[in-house]
């Protein structure tokens, strides 16, 4: 599929004010967001007791869930249900000539200017004008800046123990290359997955946690025979939108762009970025790259050891090419949250109408997957609603966070459920003593259906299967 394809498959239109107006979709305002996810325990500024540390995040207890139920949802979909993938966690700190050999110490880096008046820093290429955003003042000259985190391992700070944090995965994926290929006996075409941390000194940060010094990374390297990987390339854009529809992200808010020109990384042949329109405009969420045989070889001659594979079809030595899809968890975990941001109207019992935050999540990533909610805190109701609450939280059906709130009134639960996102809650009430049954809510359609407490478990399955 095209270029053109893609955007048309994702949505009938350019536009961005079509997209908006035709696909129904609410824009978001960035702040209700931020302030949410802080108040409702998705995420907190770093350090903040102590004034906070700038765009640097923490994941509180509902941010956790979500984070984690991501990550599951790519590694189940990319590594398990595959039959060419297999996984690896390498090491955050490698030797030094790991990054000599990849390019990253000469090559990784962005253009720096100053402002001369204000002497605040920008990313040249990330300015409209060649003048300071924030003051209108003259620029200095660009210089390349390197955006590796520099340490030292041991006690001393000289040249001999300089260490760098990784500002991506892969380099621990390709120095394992032989490793893997030697314990897994993959053949080609074959792929090597890792989640993990990456660092990079950004000149500037923001959007709340859409570009920070500190990240996670969701990246597979993926080994083809040389004259396969444009046609590996485009599967492996296809199998990552997949990802993220099949998952609900707004498809009119989805984009695929190519890099041109200076934007290509220096080992790359060709990049496709998957972009979403943010409140404030379009952003890359995950890149797929064609990385061809540029790293293993780079890693054969600065390592002198051969990276190589051998083709028993053609009794040859051969060097693979690679496709790089890598997207941001903590860029997808954005993402997800501002496309599942919901205002509705909603008529409240005494007739009037209210609006009701809802974070539309997919059940699969929902931090909390159920809520058990008694309908009031009296004696009488509480050893059953208990005896629910645990059998909830221990079926196989739910996989995942239970809930039990027991405060303040039946509707505004409801709603503090909506506003986190969870997709079912289940109400034991005085008829419950009677007639053993709860009653199940959806958090879209906010029907209630009255079901036996032994068929619960298959209940909540069929209603988290979507
Ligand atoms: N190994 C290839 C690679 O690292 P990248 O496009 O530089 O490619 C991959 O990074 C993904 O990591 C991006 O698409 C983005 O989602 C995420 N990412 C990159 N820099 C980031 C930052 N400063 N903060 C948060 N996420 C970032």
């Amino acid at each position: 599929m095209g270029l053109a394809c893609y955007n048309l498959f994702l949505r009938k239109h350019y536009e961005v004010e079509d997209i908006v107006s035709d696909s129904g979709a609410q824009s978001v305002d960035l702040e209700k967001i931020s302030s949410l996810a802080k108040r409702r325990g998705f995420i907190f500024q770093s350090s903040e007791i102590y004034g906070g540390l700038s765009s640097t995040w923490d994941y509180g207890p509902l941010g956790v869930e979500l984070k984690r139920n991501l990550k599951d949802s790519w590694w189940r979909t990319f590594v398990w249900e595959r039959n060419d993938m297999v996984g690896l966690d390498a090491s955050i700190l490698m030797h030094p000539d790991v990054w000599k050999a990849s390019g990253h110490l000469q090559n990784f880096s962005d253009p720096l200017v100053d402002c001369k008046s204000c002497n605040r820093r920008w990313r040249e290429d990330h300015l409209e004008k060649q003048e300071c955003p924030e003051c209108g003042g003259e620029l200095t000259e660009p210089r390349n800046f390197n955006l590796m985190f520099k340490t030292f391992i041991g006690p001393l700070e000289d040249d001999s123990s300089v260490a760098w944090l990784r500002p991506e995965t892969a380099q621990g994926i390709f120095v394992n290359f032989e490793n893997v290929l030697n314990s897994s006996r993959k053949k080609l075409p074959f792929g090597i997955a890792q989640i993990g941390k990456a660092f990079r000194n950004e000149i500037t940060t923001g959007n709340f946690i859409f570009r920070t010094r500190e990240f996670e990374i969701m990246e597979i390297e993926f080994f083809v025979k040389p004259g396969e990987d444009e046609e590996w390339h485009k599967r492996w854009i296809d199998d990552c939108l997949a990802w993220y529809t099949n998952l609900g992200l707004s498809k009119y808010r989805l984009r695929v762009r190519e890099h041109e020109g200076k934007e290509l990384s220096h080992y790359s042949k060709a990049t496709h970025d998957i972009e979403y329109l943010f409140p404030w405009g379009w952003g890359e969420i995950q890149g797929v790259a064609n990385r061809t045989d540029f790293d293993l070889k780079a890693h054969s001659k600065g390592s002198g050891h051969t990276l190589d594979y051998f083709d028993n079809e053609t009794n040859e030595h051969i060097v693979p090419y690679v496709i790089e899809p890598a997207a941001g968890v903590d860029r997808s975990f954005m993402t997800f949250l501002v496309d599942a941001y919901t205002e509705e109207e909603v008529e409240t019992s005494s007739d009037k109408k209210e609006t009701r935050v809802v974070l539309k999540f997919h059940p699969d990533l929902a931090p909390i997957k159920v809520a058990v909610l008694p309908l009031s805190r009296n004696e009488k109701l509480a050893p059953l609603a208990k005896e629910v609450y645990d059998a909830v939280r221990k079926s196989s059906a739910v996989n995942g966070f239970v809930q039990f709130d027991d405060a303040q009134s039946i509707g505004r639960r409801y709603r503090r459920q909506d506003e986190i996102g969870t997709p079912l809650c289940v109400t034991v009430d005085f008829d419950s003593l009677d007639d053993n049954a709860v009653t199940i809510r959806d958090r879209d359609t906010m029907e209630q259906i009255r079901v036996p407490i032994a068929d619960l478990s298959a209940e909540l399955a069929k209603g988290l299967a979507r």
